[in-house]
């Protein structure tokens, strides 16, 4: 009976360690894939189409999401060295915890490349899959100046500023380019920040929480717009942010059909699908579309020629300087969406189908 325990227990122990599978000794080629969130569909999208690439490649595939907690993240990348990967793709949560971790992932051989999200201050970092960020923000600029008319009257207009997470390094990024277009502006006094939170520190929001940037929308409509004066446009850097700001302002009176009050031009980015319903519904101006599957695809590429040995295909080699070394990285380039193009950009390109959304007719 004991003999027949103990062969159960280990027959257990080797079934377990093999169902973990993908050590570098068992010939098959394995790839980690540490994505930061479910909690936004983009990231949902990013991690299966790379997951569904590697696959057709043939190799085993791993794939995580941190849950927006960075220690959950770091364990789980170190799971994944553990488990012997060849290659590890990785969007941050926080872009400064990695070092160690890298130097080990560096120290078993591993190819890293950072998806989206730089990592910064380790030379471990081999590529960078991203799009041309900065450009992105400047869409998201002029995507203001535009819809306000900056250029065709001498009006004055409230604008209000939202940033990303500041552990991101994205974030300054998109800020940095929507300023390059907004200062001038903001200098001759035609776009007024009534509440006086004009600079970079003052207007992150950790972790790209929208319910943060909705209370920090309200406590700024009280403060600053409780004297008659009307938020005309906000700079908001992603859809999950615009969501929070527009109820903050739907729930402040704004778009709500009265003259006065009409609602606020809010930009966004990643054409999420609540978000393109806000746009045909005339509550968002406008999102900032990045395709997610063309970005995995530059990721798998960039994995699969590494791997190979040959040469990996770059764009960029003079952007983006994580602390250490400027990192060999490839740019896409991003699309402005709004009311005017939604469907040419989103449903003829397959991103989104007419489907998923309630046109009103
Ligand atoms: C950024 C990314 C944006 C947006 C944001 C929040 O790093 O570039 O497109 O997704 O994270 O998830």
């Amino acid at each position: 009976m004991r003999k027949l325990a103990l062969l159960i227990t280990a027959f257990v122990v080797v079934f377990a360690l093999s169902a973990c599978g993908g050590t570098t000794d068992d010939g098959v080629t394995s790839i980690g894939i540490s994505m930061p969130t479910t909690s936004s569909t983009r990231w949902i999208s990013d991690g299966y189409t790379m997951k569904d690439l590697f696959e057709e490649e043939g190799y085993n595939v791993y794939l995580e999401y941190g849950q927006d907690d960075i220690t959950t993240q770091v364990a789980q990348v170190e799971n994944m060295i553990t488990k012997g990967v060849d290659v590890l793709v990785i969007a941050a949560i926080d872009n400064s915890v990695w070092g160690t971790v890298l130097e080990n992932a560096h120290e078993a051989g591993i190819i890293v490349i950072a998806y989206d999200r730089l990592i910064l201050n380790t030379e471990y970092v081999d590529y960078y899959a991203t799009f041309d960020n900065f450009g992105v923000g400047t869409l998201m600029g002029q995507g203001i100046v535009d819809a306000l008319e900056l250029d065709n009257n001498t009006d004055t207009f409230n604008l209000e500023l939202f940033a990303g997470s500041p552990d991101d390094s994205n974030s300054a990024y998109f800020f940095n380019g929507a300023m390059s277009i907004l200062d001038s502006y903001v200098n001759a006094g035609r776009l007024v920040i009534q509440s006086g939170q004009d600079n970079f520190t003052q207007v992150t929001t950790l972790r790209w929480d929208g319910t943060v940037a909705q209370s920090r929308m309200e406590d700024i409509i009280t403060a600053a717009y409780s004297d008659g004066e009307v938020v005309d446009a906000v700079l908001a850097p992603y859809d999950g942010l615009s969501i929070g700001i527009i109820s903050a302002l739907r729930s402040n009176g704004y778009g709500l059909g009265a003259e006065d009050t009409p609602m606020a031009y809010v930009t966004g980015q990643d054409a999420e699908q609540a978000s393109v319903q806000a746009i045909i519904d005339g509550y968002q101006g406008s999102t900032v579309f990045k395709d997610t599957r063309e970005l995995a695809a530059v990721a798998v590429n960039m994995a699969t020629a590494a791997l190979a040995g040959e040469e990996v295909e770059i764009n960029d080699t003079e952007t983006y300087d994580n602390g250490v070394k400027v990192v060999p990285s490839y740019l896409l380039i991003p699309i402005f969406v709004d009311a005017s193009n939604w469907e040419e950009a989103l449903i003829d390109s397959g991103y989104w189908s007419l489907d998923d959304f309630d046109l009103g007719e």
